[in-house]
């Protein structure tokens, strides 16, 4: 009883005391000259959002002056003011005003750090940090002498400028720290373009641009090269350029939305907004998208590879060059060799180096082009010279050679065709057995394959035998040539029958080594011979995981056909819409579909040197491998078919398929019909049959309206509209994510619709999606 009265009477103590002093506190987010800050002391702004004092970064012993969120639960800095001069001791170190300036001092009273505003007359300045985590150093007059937003470190808040100074020329920054522990200012950095456009460069050492925005379009509010900020629904960017100054300033639309932007170590930009519910930073959006494609990522000697983790590996032979920082995701410093090249050292043995060959790399930044009628000349080229690290070559005469480090290599995916070998030099006697055994090339060059290109097709290998072949990775990137008979035997006289397509009949069939394929019977060609090869001989190099690979074709007099991989899951609408034989597929599966054929297809659009447009997605061509990955099938096959193709659309028109409205209105196709099929395509993936429907009453139901009307309607769980069979097992918020990017893939307007790319990061959770306004076209079917 008596305890309790007692802490009643502290509590109200305190209460009292913080009404009484509260008027005389005010300088709780101030720094007068008789206010300094050291050891644990903080300043917290007005409304208790920032907070600055010293902070000691994840495990390193030293500290810096800060600011950080008060109210985010793990410490979050905005700002750094030593970032490049750490003090060891945070006790005796003072953050103070001094002759007008806010200088931070060690120990041993010596300045580490100054805001050096120029005025240094005035006597009683102060700096405050306001609410927008903005610290402003004002003299008596109450005008800014300086303030931390003029000086932003790898953070850029919502309300301050990033851009250049016309005035003093100066260009304002954001540098990435050097790694989590260490916030000095790292390798890669942010600016608007020094020479006044209006986009921003990301900058690898301040010199190797590596990124940019494109410029500022104003009408539609994003950068040119960013269209996704087009989704974006969080952010109001607008920019400003007069005499004095050109800059980008943000806002967030919602003001209890905690965000920021930054230049991350990873060498990426990186938009985040706190989740309070579960105490944690939320990626939104981030360039460039894939770690390998930040510049020497992985620093000289280092190989980035998108699909290993960590991304960083050295070359074979050679170790990080300060494993400390390799260990703080550091990996600026890269690689270096185990054992010395022999090369140039009187004093070692004779024997030569070697080169060890990396397949389907991208190769390294700035090679130096010599003529070399072989590899073999190529490669003794670079032997003969010390400094050479590496070659390539390239067929054809093309011979290149690095001299010193080796920057920016990528080890691509099997599916990316435009990989590259690499040679790298190494001594000969470092070479471990089991490298010798791979790949080692001491002198010899390896075997060439014994082909001769009788003809421009350079990916054909026309002399295709039987009895010749072993395996069919034999030839990699290479189209077989049939034989018609070949093709025959294979499908026992075409009598397997796998279906049929608006491109001809596909029948199932196996090789002498027993692999599976699946033939497609072309239905007439409207080309000559020589234009049908040049076009095989394209979509023979498209590879993708998400694609079906082509493997070879046959073309005899009118007879064309075309030799795929077998998928032995078959094409989707069989598990969609025929549902007695075959097994019903879980909503995961739905959803990997979904973005696998988002990913082919944006591979089609987007990565592939021409874009190339499918023209006829929808379930029948998207075919599943044994691990129900989805394959797209007959991509490339519009253009080859070409009238026929014409004819089959013909037939499909007025139907609401999966054809855009430009289809029908007659105006240029782009790769945007293909992304209205895929959208149209989602709403089945999601309800499990057509979305044209019948119902029993006669009436024609449409389902994207239905699923429109149920959303619209509200309330209603968002899992009623998946397909009855999977009996509401499902991700809701996929559930909803998925429709969402089907309405943005269905607009009316082309330019409205999403990119395949877009597509592919919003189902990846790399950025998000608004909610989408409903097609004209559709409106007047909800009758509201
Ligand atoms: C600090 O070091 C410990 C052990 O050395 C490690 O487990 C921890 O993850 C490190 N913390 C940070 C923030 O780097
Ligand atoms: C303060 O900084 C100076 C100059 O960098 C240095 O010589 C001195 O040792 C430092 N004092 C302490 C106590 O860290
Ligand atoms: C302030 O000026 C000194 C000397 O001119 C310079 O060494 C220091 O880097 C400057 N500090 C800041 C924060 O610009
Ligand atoms: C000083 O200026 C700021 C904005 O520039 C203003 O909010 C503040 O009220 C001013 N203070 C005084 C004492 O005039
Ligand atoms: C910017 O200007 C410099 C020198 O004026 C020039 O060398 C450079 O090419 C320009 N960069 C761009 C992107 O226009
Ligand atoms: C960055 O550039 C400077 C000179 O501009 C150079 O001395 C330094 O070695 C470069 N850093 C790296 C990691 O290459
Ligand atoms: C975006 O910011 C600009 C300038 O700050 C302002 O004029 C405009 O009204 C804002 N737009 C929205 C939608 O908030
Ligand atoms: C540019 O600076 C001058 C002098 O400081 C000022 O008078 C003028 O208003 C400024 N122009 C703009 C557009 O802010
Ligand atoms: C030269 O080779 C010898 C013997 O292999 C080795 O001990 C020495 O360190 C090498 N010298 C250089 C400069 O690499
Ligand atoms: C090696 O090649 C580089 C670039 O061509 C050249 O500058 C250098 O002189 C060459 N070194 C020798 C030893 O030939
Ligand atoms: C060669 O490389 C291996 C690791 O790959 C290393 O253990 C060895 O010390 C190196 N040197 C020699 C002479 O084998």
């Amino acid at each position: 009883m008596k305890s309790e009265n007692y802490s009643r009477i502290k509590i109200s103590f305190v209460a009292l005391c913080f009404f009484i002093l509260t008027p005389l506190c005010h300088g709780d987010d101030t720094i007068t000259s008789s206010h300094s800050l050291s050891g644990d002391q903080t300043i917290v702004s007005a409304g208790r959002i920032f907070e600055l004092g010293f902070f000691q970064p994840g495990n390193s012993s030293n500290y810096y002056i800060g600011i950080w969120y008060k109210q985010v639960s793990e410490q979050t800095i905005v700002w750094v003011a030593n970032r490049d001069n750490p003090i060891s001791d945070k006790q005796y170190s003072e953050l103070r005003i001094l002759n007008g300036n806010l200088v931070l001092t060690n120990g041993s009273k010596t300045p580490i750090w100054s805001t050096n505003s120029s005025s240094t007359t005035s006597k009683s300045a102060e700096a405050v940090l306001q609410d927008d985590g903005n610290l402003v150093l004002r003299d008596e007059h109450n005008s800014t002498l300086w303030q931390s937003f003029d000086h932003p470190t790898h953070t850029w808040l919502p309300g301050s400028k990033l851009g250049i100074d016309k005035k003093t020329r100066t260009v304002q920054h954001l540098t990435a720290w050097k790694n989590t522990d260490d916030p000095a200012a790292g390798l890669f950095s942010l600016e608007l373009d020094p020479n006044g456009t209006s986009q921003y460069y990301i900058l690898w050492n301040e010199t190797e641009v590596y990124w940019t925005s494109g410029t500022w379009d104003a009408e539609h509010q994003i950068f040119s090269l960013v269209p996704e900020m087009r989704l974006n629904y969080i952010y109001n960017f607008s920019y400003v350029d007069n005499e004095n100054e050109s800059y980008f300033i943000y806002s967030v639309k919602d003001p209890s939305t905690i965000s920021r932007f930054i230049m991350d170590v990873s060498g990426q930009i990186k938009q985040l907004t706190w989740l309070s519910d579960t105490q944690e930073w939320n990626l939104f959006w981030s360039q460039p998208r894939q770690q390998c494609e930040v510049y020497a990522y992985c620093g000289a000697f280092g190989i980035c590879n998108q699909n290993s983790l960590p991304f960083c590996n050295c070359l074979r032979d050679f170790e990080p060059t300060s494993n400390s920082d390799w260990n703080l995701n550091d990996y600026s410093r890269g690689c270096a060799r185990e054992t010395p090249l022999n090369c140039g050292n009187h004093t070692a043995r004779k024997d030569k180096d070697c080169f060890l060959s990396y397949p389907n790399m991208r190769l390294p930044e700035q090679p130096l082009s010599v003529t070399a009628a072989n590899s073999e000349e190529c490669q003794s080229i670079c032997l003969n010279n010390c400094s050479c690290t590496a070659y390539a070559y390239d067929g054809g005469g093309g011979c290149s050679i690095w001299i010193g480090d080796l920057l920016d290599m990528a080890q691509l995916s099997d599916g990316d065709v435009s990989g590259k070998t690499l040679y790298v030099r190494l001594a000969v006697s470092n070479f471990s057995s089991s490298s010798k055994k791979k790949m080692s090339i001491c002198g010899v060059i390896g075997v060439v394959a014994g082909v001769t290109m009788a003809f421009c097709f350079r990916l054909f290998v026309w002399k295709y035998k039987w009895h010749k072949t072993t395996t069919t990775k034999r030839i990699e990137d290479s189209l077989i040539v049939f034989g018609y008979e070949d093709l025959q035997n294979a499908t026992k006289n075409f009598s397997d029958k796998l279906g049929e397509g608006g491109f001809g009949t596909v029948f199932k069939g196996t090789l002498p080594d027993s692999s599976v394929i699946a033939v497609k019977k072309l239905k007439s060609i409207s080309q000559g011979e020589k234009q049908f090869q040049t076009e095989i001989s394209t979509i023979g190099t498209i590879q993708h995981v998400n694609l079906v690979r082509l493997r070879g074709f046959c073309s005899d007099g009118r007879k064309k056909l075309l030799v795929y991989d077998y998928m032995p899951n078959g094409s989707l609408n069989n598990h969609l819409f025929h549902e007695k034989d075959s097994e019903v597929l879980d909503w995961k599966t739905r959803y990997r579909i979904a973005v696998g054929t988002a990913r082919g297809l944006a591979y089609l659009h987007e990565k592939y040197k021409d874009c190339i447009i499918h023209c006829d997605i929808k379930p029948e061509n998207i075919l599943l491998d044994a691990e129900f990955c989805a394959k797209i099938t007959d991509f490339g096959l519009a253009k080859l078919v070409g009238q026929e193709f014409s004819r089959v659309l013909t037939i499909m028109r007025g139907t609401r398929g999966y054809l855009a409205p430009e289809w029908i209105s007659g105006v240029a196709i782009t790769a945007k019909v293909d992304v209205y099929s895929y959208g149209m395509m989602l709403f089945e993936l999601v309800s499990g049959h057509r979305n044209t429907m019948q119902s029993n009453d006669g009436k024609v139901n449409f389902f994207p309206n239905w699923v429109a009307s149920e959303i619209t309607k509200g309330g209603k769980d968002i899992l009623s509209i998946l397909d009855d069979r999977l009996e509401g097992n499902g991700d809701g918020e996929e559930v909803r994510k998925i429709c969402k990017v089907a309405w943005w893939c269905i607009q009316d307007d082309e330019n409205h619709r999403l990119s395949m790319g877009q597509v592919v990061q919003i189902l990846e959770g790399v950025s998000d999606v608004s909610m989408p306004p409903i097609p004209q076209s559709l409106q007047i079917f909800l009758g509201h």
